[in-house]
């Protein structure tokens, strides 16, 4: 078990201890968190939305300073914003960078850049053919995520148990499970289907180093498996975010069909911010993911990972039993 954990393909690949990723965060993603994940083993990735270039470049620097370990950046990809300006920090820091994570959008033309800069790139994908491509245009390793998963999710809706023995059994690179992944028993599952490593979010946010409101965590901890839906699907998109009485208003407005530039005001990063960072779960919204309801405290980052790794090793232990008493 040590072997598969410490000498993997995805720990080879990104320099890492536990094949373990922090999913990138609107908002919350960022360089501190991202520290105490990378100093305990895993990767730690600052995420962009939410942030101005000169914010990201703090963001590197804080991150750099607290952690000798590799960190990642995300980087959300929409066909209608500019990125050079975020781009241009990324290179700067390209000594202090060792992977980026494109998601959101058609990463095909931006791999090449960042492969130049002597980085890995990952890319978070929903479905085959896109986990396909991403390996055709250089990726180095796939994020598969499933619909379970909190943020923007593929408009596939493909649930991570369907998900990754397909794109496992499609592509070469290794693969990460993403969704619904918040214990060591799901860390075993997404291994056992045949993923090399785990992405996870929203169990991270509960967690003492982010610097989420402390209402959004707690909101959190006191959330059950069904308190999650999808918001802005009248828009095209696939929202996942924790139910509330202000999310409730916005999915009424979209029964009204209102259009993208009429919803904005209602769905857009600074209501994201406003319950994030400032608690405001009236006039804001928040993310989480559908294995909410698995947390139970807010922790340390440190002992979130020893909590992940000593339920991953029983869970391996009483599934070999379980499994020998069948063959
Ligand atoms: C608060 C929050 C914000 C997110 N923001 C982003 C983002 O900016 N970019 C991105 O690629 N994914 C984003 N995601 C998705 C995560 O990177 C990750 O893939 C997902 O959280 C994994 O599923 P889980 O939440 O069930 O662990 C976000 C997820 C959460 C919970």
């Amino acid at each position: 078990m040590d072997v598969l954990l410490k000498r993997n393909r995805v720990t080879k690949l990104l320099d890492i201890r536990y094949p373990i990723i922090e999913g990138g965060m609107a908002q919350i993603g960022d360089g501190n968190l991202a520290a105490a994940i990378s100093n305990e083993g895993g990767l730690g990735q600052i995420a962009i939305s939410g942030l101005s270039p000169k914010q990201l470049r703090q963001e590197i620097e804080l991150a750099v300073s607290k952690t000798p370990f590799p960190i990642g950046v995300n980087i959300p990809i929409s066909g209608h914003f500019s990125y050079n300006e975020y781009f241009d920090v990324i290179k700067e820091n390209k000594g202090q960078i060792s992977a980026v994570s494109l998601s959101s959008g058609d990463p095909r033309s931006y791999i090449p850049f960042f492969k130049e800069l002597g980085m890995k790139v990952m890319v978070v994908v929903g479905t085959v053919k896109h986990a396909k491509n991403a390996e055709i245009a250089g990726a180095d390793l796939v994020i598969c995520e499933g619909f379970e998963a909190g943020g923007r999710n593929s408009p596939y809706e493909l649930t991570l148990f369907c998900l990754i023995p397909q794109i496992s059994k499609a592509v070469s690179i290794p693969v990460v499970a993403a969704g619904g992944i918040s214990s060591g028993s799901g860390m075993l599952a997404a291994l056992v289907l045949g993923a090399d490593g785990v992405q996870i979010g929203t169990r991270f946010i509960a967690t003492k180093e982010c610097s989420a409101h402390e209402s959004y965590k707690q909101l959190l901890v006191n959330s059950k498996d069904s308190d999650t839906i999808i918001m802005e699907r009248s828009i095209g998109g696939v929202n996942r975010v924790v139910r509330s009485n202000y999310v409730d208003h916005v999915l009424q407005l979209e029964k009204r069909a209102l259009t993208f530039e009429e919803l904005f005001p209602f769905i857009n990063g600074y209501k994201n911010k406003l319950g994030a960072k400032l608690g405001n779960l009236e006039e804001g919204w928040v993310h989480a993911g559908q294995s909410v309801g698995l947390i139970d405290s807010i922790v340390s980052v440190e002992n979130l990972f020893i909590q992940l790794m000593n339920e991953l090793k029983q869970s391996y232990q009483s599934l070999s039993q379980n499994v020998e008493q069948l063959i």
